[in-house]
């Protein structure tokens, strides 16, 4: 659960099946996407409405774009804020764009909710089209030079038309720090790990250029105006429902198999703990577990 994405679980190098861009198996991680999705759904719902304010009650938003849209959560939710508005999701994987057409059909929306196959950066050149809102969570991230992306995505907008990207933000907590087995303090190691392997991703993207990673100064380069950031919580205390603890057993699996290598063996013994389907303090039962995310979107407008 790194603090930038639900990708943590991958490893850099990717050995799924599938499409892949970045080394990433985004399509073998669709049911996980989707599954965290759900769980933000209301993060996700006063987020669009906050868009939906911050583009001011006398916009007309027309044309949406969601870019590296994955399962298509957002897209939806999109497509149910405005409701004049076609909303396109943008992704390299197939996959996971058959799986936005799916639920977007499920959903009521299909009629106004297109896809569109696009690798990033090139894609951005093949004729995306313009839009009054451009909504980028947790892709940007995924390209070598973010700067440029944060550009090309600038230039799409209609005038006027608001740029916001989910970036950033703060790791997810989801246990006390002293949970009884083990050494305390589990989750800031894991966070550590994946601070590594987040290193490594973004070194080993093709063209990549370091950068300072200051997202509103970020826009501002990118030609926007009136930009600001808003940081909103999915607060779900314990006692944990069952779709969050089978949220958190999946990020703890894919931890265990990808990093597992780079914990200790008390980590790596209290992990498997966590993750033992029967155990009273396995993360399916135990009943201190809960679950606290926060999503920061950074904002601009492109001037008149
Ligand atoms: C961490 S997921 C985020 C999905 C969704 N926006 C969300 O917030 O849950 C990153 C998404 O970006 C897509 N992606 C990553 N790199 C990409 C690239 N170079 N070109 C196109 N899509 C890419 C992946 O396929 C995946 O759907």
């Amino acid at each position: 659960m790194s603090p930038h994405d639900d990708s943590a679980h991958a490893h850099p190098h990717g050995h799924g099946h599938g499409h892949q861009h970045g080394d990433l198996d985004w399509e073998a991680m669709a049911a996980h996407l989707e599954n965290s999705g759900e769980l933000h759904l209301p993060v996700l719902s006063r987020t669009a409405a906050r868009l939906g304010e911050l583009l001011g009650p006398d916009r007309q938003v027309r044309r949406v774009l969601d870019i590296g849209s994955g399962p298509g959560v957002m897209t939806c939710v999109l497509a149910e804020t405005f409701t004049d508005a076609e909303v396109v999701a943008v992704d390299g994987a197939p996959a996971l764009l058959d799986h936005t057409r799916g639920r977007a059909e499920r959903l009521g929306v299909g009629p106004r909710v297109a896809v569109r196959h696009a690798e990033l950066p090139e894609g951005l050149d093949a004729g995306l089209g313009t839009a009054d809102l451009i909504w980028s969570s947790k892709a940007v991230h995924h390209v070598g030079d973010q700067q440029g992306v944060l550009d090309a995505l600038a230039g799409m907008l209609n005038p006027g038309g608001l740029l916001a990207v989910a970036e950033g933000g703060l790791p997810p907590r989801f246990l006390p720090r002293d949970i009884g087995t083990g050494r305390p303090g589990l989750q800031a190691r894991l966070d550590a790990v994946q601070e590594h392997w987040f290193e490594i991703m973004r070194a080993e993207l093709p063209g990549s250029v370091a950068l300072v990673e200051d997202w509103p100064a970020m826009l501002r380069r990118a030609g926007l105006t009136q930009v600001s950031s808003f940081t909103l919580l999915l607060d779900l205390p314990a006692p944990l429902g069952a779709p969050a603890r089978a949220f958190l057993h999946a990020q703890l699996i894919r931890l265990r198999e990808m990093m597992s290598e780079s914990l200790d063996t008390e980590d790596v013994k209290t992990l498997d703990l966590l993750l033992d389907p029967d155990a009273p303090d396995g993360i399916l039962h135990r009943p201190d577990a809960f679950l606290l995310s926060a999503t920061t979107v950074h904002t601009g407008v492109r001037p008149v």
